[in-house]
């Protein structure tokens, strides 16, 4: 469960969210639209950690993990975060990409879960590359996949389909559907079009700067 509760959160003078509330339920899998600029990744943002607040308080489960006085470090949220734009690290591999967030887990495992997800993603061609050797459609694969590896149990994804042709596009949805039940996940899925995830019937809602409706 993640719970806004009279969340603000602005840049300077422009107020993005204002006192937002939203509860996002255990596995609920929530599509949220609303045009650019609104404040959409934003909120993502606070969710994931990666921004301050100014006033009110997240809650994720039993945890208060944001106040305007502190926040609980991203890597501590069991929460993955696929982004916009995917922002892998361009001095490392594929391959060191997609285990970065394993770094202290047994070898074993980080090798069973790059072969699983190379193989589910189709990606397992690229492994010796860089980030910018790859095509659009390529690094939001290995973004999606350095998150999935992780198996983070609050699943953030800013339009993750973008760049990808419509097979490409069907495989992702499938995987992120899979991920969603297997492991019992708490999905929130950006997107300017919503008709893209409908097969995964999500609760669509669209985004104000108080809540989402
Ligand atoms: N770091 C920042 N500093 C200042 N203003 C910002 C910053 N990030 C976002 N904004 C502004 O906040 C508003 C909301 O941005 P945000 O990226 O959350 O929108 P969005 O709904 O995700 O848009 P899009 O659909 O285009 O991705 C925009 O007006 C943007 O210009
Ligand atoms: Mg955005």
């Amino acid at each position: 469960m993640i719970s806004l509760q009279d969340v603000t959160k602005a840049y300077g003078e422009q107020v993005v969210l204002d006192r937002f509330c939203h509860v996002f339920t255990t596995h609920s899998f929530t599509a949220i639209q609303g045009p650019s600029g609104i404040g959409k990744t934003t909120l993502l943002q606070v969710i994931a950690g990666l921004l301050p607040i100014e006033n009110g308080r997240v809650v994720m489960d039993d945890q208060v993990t944001n106040t305007r006085e502190q926040a609980l470090h991203p890597a501590l949220r069991h929460l993955g975060f696929v982004f916009q734009f995917p922002a892998l690290w361009p001095h490392l591999t594929v391959r060191q990409n997609i285990l970065y967030g394993l770094m202290r887990q047994p070898h074993t495992l980080r090798e069973e879960r790059l072969a699983e997800i190379i193989s589910s993603l189709e990606i397992a061609d690229l492994l010796a590359k860089r980030p910018a050797e790859l095509s659009g459609g390529q690094a939001r694969r290995v973004s999606l996949a350095r998150t999935l590896v992780t198996q983070p149990r609050y699943l953030l994804l800013d339009e993750p389909l973008n760049n990808l042709d419509t097979r490409l596009k069907d495989q992702v949805l499938t995987i992120v559907s899979d991920y969603w039940h297997k492991h019992q996940a708490t999905v929130i899925w950006v997107t300017h079009e919503p008709g893209e995830v409908s097969g995964l019937s999500p609760v669509v809602r669209t985004f104000c700067p108080s809540g989402l409706v």
